[in-house]
C-alpha cells in the first residue's frame, strides 16, 4: 500500500536552520524593550469559546464570518483557535478580576489562526507579538504604545516603515457617520463590488478596505469619518498626535484607515511596509474602550497592538543573512575509552559556557575534522586510544592550524585559561 507522503497543512509552515535565529533576535529584543517599560508576559490559551470572538472581533467583520477555525470537541462545545490575541487577554483578565486594580499593561506572543488565502506574508497559521494596556484613557497611554512599536522597530534597523494614523472616533460618532457613509453609496450600490454591496449592509466601513477600483472611484466623493468626529474624540486625536511629535515619531494620517475589528474607537494606527507586496501592514492596533464591557467585565478604556512576525522576519531576511552563532568546541573521537572523555569534556567545557558538540557519527577522524571545519568550530579537541592513556589531548585551533596538548581534567577545568584564548576571537551579537 503507498500513502502520500505529510506535508505542513496549508497556509502552515516550519520554522528551523538559520531563520530561527531570526525569531530568537526578534523575541529578545521584544522582552528586552517591553520589560524596560515594565510590561508583563501573559499566555492565554490557544482556543476559546467561540462566542469570545463573535462577540469581541464583530459579527460583521470577514475574522468573523469567513475565517475563524471553529470545531465542537468532544463535550459539545463551539470552540475557536484564536484568530488574534486582544479577545483572550480581556477575557484573562475580567475573569481574573485584574481590571480593578489599575493600569495593567501586558505583551504576548504567540500562534493566530485564520482561514485566509495563504500568500506571501498571508498564512492560516502565524504569529503575532502584541501589546494590550488596561484602565488609561489618558492619550499618553495611545502614545506610549506606538512609541514602542516604534522602539521595537527601529532596534530591528528596519527601514522604509510608515506609521498611518487615524480616529474612528467614539461610537455614537461612526454611528453618524456611518448613516452618511450609507446615504451617499446606496444610490451607486450596484455599481460597487460584490464584497462592498455585502459590506454596505453589514460592515460598510469596511467598503474603504476595498481593492476595486470601481470602487474606491465611487469613494473619491465619499463623506469622510474625520470630519464626523465629536469634540471629545477631536481633542483625544490633537493630544495623541501632540504626543507623537513631542517624541519625534513621525506619522501619516490615513483618513481611509480603518481596522479590521469592530472594536476600536478613536485612534486606529497601522505599521505599513512598501517592501511586502500587497500584505503590507506590519502591525496594527489602537484604542478599544468598549471591548471590556462589551465582553461582560466594567467598562474600562484599553490601547494595544499586534505587529506579524512572520512578516517582519521576511523584513529582516531582505537585510542579509544571519550569522550562525560560531561553535566553539567540536569534539572528535575514535577508539576505546575515548567516548566517555568525549563525554567528559564537553561537560565540562559547556558548563563554563563554551557551545560544544561531540561528533556521534564514528566515522573515520579525517571526516570527524572536516565536519569541524563545516561547522566553523574554533577549536577542534581531538580524541584517540593514545590520548585515553596519556591523558594528554591534542586542541587544534582551526582558523591558524595550531594545535596544543591539554591536560585532562585539570587543563579543561581551567575557565582562565580558556577565556584567555577565545578573548582575541570576535563573537557575532546577533543578527
Ligand atoms: P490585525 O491587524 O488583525 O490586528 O493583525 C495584526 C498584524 O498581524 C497584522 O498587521 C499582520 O502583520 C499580522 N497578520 C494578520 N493576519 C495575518 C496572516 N494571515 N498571516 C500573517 N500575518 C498576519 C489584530 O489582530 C489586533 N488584535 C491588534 C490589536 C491589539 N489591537 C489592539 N490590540
Amino acid at each position: 500500500m503507498t500513502s502520500a507522503s505529510l506535508q505542513a497543512s496549508r497556509g502552515t509552515r516550519d520554522i528551523w536552520g538559520s531563520e530561527i535565529l531570526l525569531w530568537q533576535f526578534l523575541e529578545q529584543q521584544a522582552r528586552d524593550i517591553l520589560g524596560r517599560a515594565n510590561y508583563q508576559e501573559i499566555r492565554t490559551p490557544i482556543f476559546e469559546a467561540t462566542e469570545l470572538f463573535s462577540r469581541g472581533i464583530g459579527e460583521g467583520t470577514d475574522i468573523v464570518n469567513k475565517e475563524m477555525y471553529t470545531f465542537t470537541d468532544r463535550g459539545d462545545r463551539s470552540l475557536t483557535l484564536r484568530p488574534e490575541g486582544t479577545a483572550g487577554v480581556v477575557r484573562s483578565l475580567i475573569e481574573h478580576k485584574r481590571l480593578n486594580q489599575g493600569v495593567q499593561r501586558c505583551w504576548y506572543q504567540g500562534a493566530m489562526f485564520r482561514y485566509e488565502r495563504p500568500q506571501a506574508g498571508r498564512q492560516r497559521q502565524f504569529h503575532q507579538l502584541g501589546v494590550e494596556v488596561f484602565g488609561s484613557a489618558d492619550p499618553r497611554a495611545d502614545v506610549e504604545v506606538m512609541a514602542l512599536a516604534w522602539e521595537f522597530l527601529q532596534a530591528l534597523s528596519l527601514p522604509g516603515l510608515t506609521l498611518e494614523l487615524n480616529s474612528v472616533g467614539d461610537p455614537e460618532d461612526r454611528q453618524r457617520y456611518q448613516a452618511a457613509l450609507v446615504e451617499y453609496l446606496t444610490p451607486y450600490a450596484q455599481a460597487l463590488d460584490p464584497d462592498s454591496q455585502v459590506r454596505l449592509t453589514k460592515n460598510p466601513l469596511r467598503i474603504w478596505d476595498s481593492k476595486s477600483p470601481a470602487t474606491q472611484d465611487i469613494l473619491t466623493a465619499a463623506p469622510r469619518l474625520p470630519a464626523y468626529l465629536g469634540s471629545a474624540a477631536q481633542a483625544h486625536f490633537e493630544q495623541v498626535q501632540a504626543g507623537l511629535t513631542a517624541l519625534g515619531l513621525t506619522y501619516t494620517l490615513n483618513p481611509r484607515l480603518v481596522r479590521g475589528l469592530d472594536y476600536y474607537t478613536r485612534t486606529a494606527f497601522e505599521i505599513t511596509t512598501t517592501d511586502l507586496g500587497a500584505q503590507a501592514a506590519v502591525g496594527g492596533g489602537g484604542r478599544y474602550d468598549g471591548l471590556v464591557q462589551a465582553l461582560g467585565g466594567t467598562p474600562t478604556p484599553a490601547v494595544g497592538w499586534a505587529m506579524g512576525l512572520e512578516r517582519l522576519v521576511v523584513l529582516l531576511q531582505k537585510q542579509g543573512e544571519t550569522p550562525a552563532p560560531r561553535l566553539d568546541f567540536y569534539i572528535v573521537a575514535q577508539g576505546e575509552g575515548t567516548g566517555i572523555l568525549s563525554l567528559q569534556i564537553s561537560q565540562m567545557l559547556r558548563r563554563q559556557g563554551f557551545r560544544v558538540e561531540i561528533d556521534l557519527s564514528n566515522s573515520a577522524l579525517g571526516k570527524q575534522l572536516k565536519r569541524a571545519d563545516k561547522l566553523g568550530s574554533h577549536a577542534c579537541v581531538i580524541l584517540g586510544e593514545n590520548e585515553v592513556q596519556s591523558q594528554q589531548i591534542p586542541v587544534k585551533w582551526l582558523a591558524t592550524g595550531v594545535q596544543e596538548w591539554v591536560d585532562f581534567p585539570a587543563g579543561f577545568a581551567d575557565d582562565e585559561r580558556w577565556r584567555q584564548k577565545f578573548a582575541a576571537i570576535p563573537r557575532p551579537k546577533g543578527p
